[in-house]
Formats: C-alpha cells, structure tokens, sequence
C-alpha cells in the first residue's frame, strides 16, 4: 500500500482547465471516495494518479516520491473500470491471469496468485465458465480480481457499480468495503453516488468543476459541510434550502412563515441568508402553532419512512422525512418546524456555511413542538 499526495496539481485539455490546484493527500491503506457532478473531474483525477494522463501542472508524490513522470507500471496502480471488457473467449481464471502471463511470472506463482483471489472474491465456483456466463456482479468480480492479482499498492475504481441494479450494487458495495478491510490497500473509489460515498469512505473528497470543495468524513461533511454544494450534494432527499425573505432581529421571514434563528448566528453576519434544513430534521404538526405552513403535494410512501412533499409557497415545496406510515394526506394544511440547533445558515451570496449542526439533535422523533395533532 501506498501514499499518495497531490500538491497543487493542475491539468489543462488544450485552453479547458479541468483540474484546478488540487491539494490531496490520501493516506497510506486509506478508502478515499471523489464523489462529485458529471464532468467535475473525478475521472481526470484518477487517470492522472494513474499516468494514463499527463499532468500540466503542480507534483503527485508516491510514497514520498516525486511520480509525475513515472511509468503506469512504476505507480504499482491497478484500474478497475465501469465497463469490465473481459476477453470473451477465455475462462475466468485464465482472464484472471492474462496480465501475469503478460508480464511473464513463473506458472507456479501465478496458479497461487489466481487461487488468493478468486478465495478472497469467491470465484471458485466460476473459474471454468466464459464471460457470457457470468452475471453483471460476477463480471465484476472477475474485473475486480484482474486487478488483485497483479498486487497493486494502489487500486482505482471509477464508478465500477455503475452497469449493475440496485440490488446488486449495495451487495457489491458491502463486498469492496469487506475487500479493503482484508486487503487493507491503498484504494481510490470514483462515484456520483452519494449513497455510496457515504456508506463506503473513509474519507470522502467533494470535488466540483476541477475543485475540491470539501474532504473529510462521511459525517464530518453531512454535519459540518464548508457550503450549500457539499450539504446539498450529501443526503437523499436533499437538503431543502430555504432563502430568507426579510428579517427582524433574529427572526427571519421565509416562504410559508417565519423562523427564530440563534442570536449567536446572526451576529456574524448582516448579508442576505439561505436556511438549510434537512428532511428528518422537519416535524410536521398544527398549522396554528408552527412557524412554517404549507399544503402537502405529495406523500411518497417507503413502507418503513414517509417522505412527505409540503408547499410553502408556489416556488418552494419542501420534503419531510417522517418515520413510519402514518402521514398527512395531499391537500391537507400542515404546520413545519424544526429545532433551531438542526438548522443549518448560509451567506446567500457565497454560499458558505456559517451555521452547521452538530449531528445529534434533532432526529425526527425528536421534537419541541406541542400541539400536534
Ligand atoms: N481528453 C479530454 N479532452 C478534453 N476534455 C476532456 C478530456 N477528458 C475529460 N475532459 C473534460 O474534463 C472534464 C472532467 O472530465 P471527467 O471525465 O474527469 O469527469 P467526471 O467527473 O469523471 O464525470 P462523469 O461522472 O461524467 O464520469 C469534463 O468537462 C470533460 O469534458
Ligand atoms: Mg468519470
């Protein structure tokens, strides 16, 4: 397993600056997840790591080594891609072993190295068979093995749960985080999967349009995010955001109603402000006695959750996560609220986030609020 550290790393395509001054350093064993938008670079970064991509600007060190220059082979990297292209007319071992054979091991080392890992990938059953006989998963796996038995210190994965369902891809994503935690190696994982990120980092490094927003962890980034892209980025429904209207004291006016937010919020800043609220942290209960009021659009339900679409105003609708089935039915009139601790601010010009929450509070079985119905 190997460091990586990428100081003020730049990449131009021709006049297009794709990666802009990125500051990483991925610690050596680590899970790092790029999770990010279509286009913002998380390919790009991986490809650079890799030496499949030239790097315009700033210095990759690997294990301490200035690697720029190095040769794919020298970085010990190995791929695992979305698409798996396994060479249709061999068996799974023998596209196992392809690139041993390649580069010339010695049978005896190779027959040890395929049988490691289709144990560790549980292929044993599937050594004989041709791709064409193979599930997506299975497929993958086989990919996935490729890559282990070359002994990489560093693995790369760009999005290689892309092609398969859903099911299978939290079963896949449940076998890599086992994978790292056996193999313990270095591993660069690529998605624009939220959920994945979340539930498979160690750390995990937001990057939008060739920048980093924000690294740290999966909760560190939902609970403290630097600004509304990474707190609206993480989470599934969204962070609903809410820009402020007008403001008395520390009493903001938004759609729907109005809010009290902390004095201590408020002192910092007179410009213009955005609140954050996530859905469970929203009850929902009398219309009379809750700051916020709206008419439920929609309610979607999940079997063990709710999430319940309220409209404050014709432009902002918000959504509720409630536990359990029982929920409002759409057209009804419905007070919202929120403990004020769970809210998060935002400077509505730059987006930065000047209030977060602290993560404990404000779960949605939690709630202040009386007279609910
Ligand atoms: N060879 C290239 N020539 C020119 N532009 C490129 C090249 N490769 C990538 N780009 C551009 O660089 C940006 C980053 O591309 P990249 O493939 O890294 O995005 P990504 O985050 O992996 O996106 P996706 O989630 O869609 O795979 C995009 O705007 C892309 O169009
Ligand atoms: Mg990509």
């Amino acid at each position: 397993m190997s460091k990586v550290e990428l100081r003020n790393i730049d990449k131009y395509f021709g006049k297009f600056h794709a990666i802009q001054g990125v500051d990483l350093t991925i610690n050596k064993g680590e899970l790092i997840v790029f999770v990010g938008p279509s286009g913002c670079g998380k390919s790009t970064m991986l490809r650079l790591i890799s030496g499949l991509e030239d790097i315009s600007g700033g210095e990759l060190l690997i294990d301490e080594q200035i690697a720029n220059n190095w040769m794919p082979v020298q970085r010990k990297v190995a791929m695992v891609f979305q698409s798996y292209a396994l060479y249709p007319n061999m068996t799974v071992s023998q596209n196992i072993a392809f690139g041993l054979q390649q580069a010339k091991l010695p049978k005896a080392e190779i027959a040890t190295r395929v049988a490691e890992a289709s144990a560790t990938l549980k292929l044993d059953e599937l050594l004989g068979r041709r791709p064409s006989q193979l599930s997506g998963g299975q497929s993958q796996r086989v990919a996935i093995g490729r890559a282990i038995v070359r002994d990489p210190s560093i693995f790369l994965f760009d999005e290689p749960l892309s092609n398969l369902d859903a099911e299978l891809r939290v079963h896949m994503r449940v076998e890599l985080v086992a994978l790292h935690q056996r193999i313990k190696k270095t591993m660069i994982y690529v998605t624009h999967d939220q959920v994945e990120a979340m539930t498979m980092a160690e750390r995990i490094v937001v990057l939008n349009a060739g920048r980093i927003e924000q690294v740290g962890t999966p909760l560190e980034l939902y609970n403290a995010p630097k600004n509304e892209f990474v707190a609206v980025f993480l989470g599934s429904p969204k962070m609903n955001i809410l820009t402020e209207i007008s403001r008395n004291g520390n009493e903001i006016t938004l759609p729907g109603g109005r809010i009290s937010v902390s004095d201590e919020a408020m002192a910092t800043h007179s410009v213009k402000i955005k609140v954050g609220l996530r859905p469970e942290h929203i009850v929902l209960g009398n219309p009379e006695t809750m700051p916020l009021r709206g008419r439920v659009r929609l309610v979607e339900q999940l079997g063990s959750e709710s999430f319940i679409y309220v409209e404050l105003s014709p432009e902002q609708t918000i959504v509720v996560r409630k536990s359990g089935q029982d929920a409002p039915n759409p057209g009804e009139i419905v007070g919202a609220g929120h403990l004020p601790e769970c809210s998060y601010i935002f400077d509505a010009a730059t987006g930065i986030c000047m209030k977060s929450n602290d993560g404990n509070r404000g779960g949605y079985e939690k709630t202040h609020w009386k007279n609910q119905p």
